[in-house]
């Protein structure tokens, strides 16, 4: 008799404690009945290789890939998506029958499902786009706005030099702004999106000046915790239209989780409870 291989997945990242996708993803199995499991997983950069290429022959279907792995594992994987290849970057692996590692990176497609859901009036096109930070997560954010039609970003950073190279890379579409004068930028954007870590738990605040943000502008920040921050509190105050940064992180699970386990779960209270337990 062969016994039904149960299906394993997890999450890569070092550390890996403050993780939220193991509380997320088994929610889900146990929402849908899927009978697999999801591990978090301490891995140093130097055991990266060895650790990704052994658990497929271990029954794992893929894994998530998190901080400090997301750029260094694209050199492991046998094929990458295009989206991961524009980015630099991946958060997903699929671990394929036919012994192939899949690379993916679904960052950007949760920043849009995250923003469409929670402000389902949002219309990109309507006008430019407001980004500050130009880090990692940056590069998936401004892709995605790219990919939906923004007609114009402009992008302010505290290191200029790292904003003029994200301008190289995507093209003309893109301004970039002094961070002295970040402030300014936000008086014609329909979408603000705080990508820097400014206003984490433990940074210090976003000091951009707000009071130019239009009433009726989609804001959003990739800050999650806490999850009101300064700059969505005064957004709120303003009129605008804000959208907290957690769903991102639920929204760029799903496809994983569709891949990985055959359902496309549901983004809901329920799995946003699970993600803050
Ligand atoms: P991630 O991949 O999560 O985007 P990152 O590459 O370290 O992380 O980028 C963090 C972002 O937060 C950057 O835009 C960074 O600005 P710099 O490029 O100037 O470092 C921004 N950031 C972090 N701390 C900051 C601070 N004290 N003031 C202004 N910006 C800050």
């Amino acid at each position: 008799m062969t016994l039904p291989r149960i299906p394993l997945a997890g999450v890569i990242g070092s550390p890996i404690a403050h993780s939220k996708s193991p509380q997320l993803h088994r929610h889900w199995l146990k929402t849908y009945g899927i009978p697999g499991y999801y591990i978090p997983m301490d891995v140093s950069p130097e055991n990266l290789s060895e650790v990704v290429t052994t658990l497929p022959k271990a029954g794992f279907v893929g894994v998530n890939i998190t901080v400090p792995h997301k750029e260094k594992v694209m050199e492991i994987a046998d094929l990458i998506t295009d989206r991961a290849i524009l980015i630099g970057a991946a958060n997903t692996l699929i671990f394929r029958k036919d012994g192939k590692i899949h690379a993916d990176n679904t960052d950007g497609y949760g920043f849009v499902e995250n923003l469409r859901q929670g402000a389902p009036n949002w219309n990109p096109k309507a006008g430019p786009a407001a980004v500050l930070g130009a880090g990692g997560a940056a590069r998936a954010v401004i892709a995605s706005l790219l990919d939906v039609g923004v007609p114009e970003i402009l992008i302010s950073n505290r290191t200029r030099i790292r904003a003029d190279a994200l301008q190289q890379d995507f093209g003309k579409r893109l301004k970039v702004v002094d961070w002295v004068q970040a402030g300014n930028m936000l008086e014609e954007a329909v979408t603000v999106v705080n990508t820097t870590s400014l206003g984490m738990i433990g940074k210090p605040e976003l000091r951009v000046p707000l009071d130019g943000l239009r009433p009726g502008a989609v804001v959003t920040d990739l800050v999650y915790a806490p999850l009101q921050t300064r700059l969505l509190r005064v957004a709120e105050e303003m009129g605008c239209v804000t959208v907290d940064g957690l769903g991102m992180l639920l929204h760029q699970a799903v496809p994983a989780f569709e891949r990985w386990f055959g359902v496309r779960p549901t983004v809901d209270a329920a799995a946003r409870a699970a993600a803050l337990r």
